[in-house]
């Protein structure tokens, strides 16, 4: 039997390298040794500001992605978060057992409720807890995400062993997974991570075509000559990216002139752009050939979401006894 975990992204618009890296390419290694699944977390989406005329398409746009990129549906399961009512059920009972402080101090929340103009509300607070059910829900046993996502996981196994002291043993504490992408820099300002709130330019979206990616990747943010030792964070994340899209005789090669300081970066950035678009080229083919078959992406969503369903249900139920929540059995 293989392990299971949950894992998911958000719908908030196209999905882009650093999510490729940092999650989806790991959940495609991992397809023959683990059960994923994977969902399209919409219920976390609505969190923040957002056009409910947009969810549908965005909800779609993400499923189109994850199978293009090569989620195997026989081998995985593709679900829609609100489409499991278990998981926000899970969530107020986790909610229930969990401090304020432990949510208050999460990174990404404090740096969000700086942002947000218009104030933060509950289900931002109580983001991480939903994030904790549907981990916990699938009994994971690890995780697969970027390295912006450990304060989470952190926090899911405390709660884990929250839930374990007071109810008995009843969850596995879940182990981040982190690939080799587990941390891609915005192309425009490479201190901060690559991300859809950076705005289009900042990163390389799966369904950019390649004279995209080329002109994306030309303003790439590097250095301006020698830097007396210490790489800038630009150039180390095109070195980065070159590890991973390119050969090791590619990345052998500019680490050579990087070293000599001969390198020119516009052809660096031509060979890497050569190279994204080698990988992406073909998952954005298969994207376009499944956009034309929009019965197929929703059956596949909506069989996925009752598959998720019949597990996080056993699991669900097992908590409420736990927590003496069952009066009537057999009802
Ligand atoms: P989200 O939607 O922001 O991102 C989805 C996944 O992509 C990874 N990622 C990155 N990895 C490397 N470099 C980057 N620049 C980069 N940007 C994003 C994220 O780490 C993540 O793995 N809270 C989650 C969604 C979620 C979830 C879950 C994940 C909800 N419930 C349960 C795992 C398990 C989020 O907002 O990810």
């Amino acid at each position: 039997m293989r392990q299971r975990y949950f894992s998911g992204i958000q719908p908030t618009g196209e999905l882009h390298i650093g999510n490729y890296l940092g999650a989806i390419k790991s959940w495609i290694g991992l397809q023959d040794t683990y059960e994923g699944i994977f969902g399209i977390v919409d219920y976390h989406a609505i969190t923040e500001p957002y056009k409910p005329s947009a969810m549908s398409k965005r909800v779609i746009d993400a499923a189109l992605d994850y199978l293009a990129a090569g989620l195997n549906p026989n081998k995985s399961i593709i679900m829609i978060q609100s489409l499991v009512p278990e998981h926000t059920e899970m969530a107020w009972l986790l909610n229930c057992i969990t401090p304020v402080s432990w949510v208050e101090r999460v990174p990404t929340y404090k740096e969000k409720a700086k942002q947000l103009k218009i104030g933060v509300n509950m289900g931002l607070l109580s983001y991480p807890v939903l994030m904790a059910a549907d981990i916990m829900l699938y009994k994971s046993t690890i995780v697969p995400v970027g390295e912006d996502q450990a304060p989470h996981l952190e926090l899911t196994r405390e709660i884990v062993r929250a839930f374990n002291g007071r109810f008995g043993d009843t969850f596995p504490e879940p182990q981040t997974y982190l690939g080799s992408g587990a941390r891609i820099m915005s192309l425009t300002e490479p201190t901060r991570k690559m991300s859809k709130s950076l705005g289009p330019q900042s990163y390389i979206a799966l369904s950019d075509p390649p004279y995209v990616i080329r002109a994306k990747l030309s303003k790439a943010v590097t250095d301006i000559g020698p830097t007396g030792g210490e790489i800038s964070p630009g150039t180390k994340n095109l070195f980065q990216l070159m590890s991973i899209f390119s050969s090791a005789e590619t990345y052998g090669h500019f680490k050579k002139l990087y070293d000599e300081e001969t390198i020119r970066y516009s052809e660096m950035k031509e060979k890497l752009a050569d190279d994204i678009i080698s990988v992406l080229g073909p998952i954005r083919d298969r994207r376009q050939e499944l956009s034309l078959k929009p019965d197929y992406v929703r059956d596949l969503l909506i069989e996925g979401s009752h598959k998720a369903r019949e597990i996080a249900r056993e699991t669900f139920l097992e908590a409420k006894d736990k927590m003496g929540l069952i009066y009537f059995y057999g009802e």
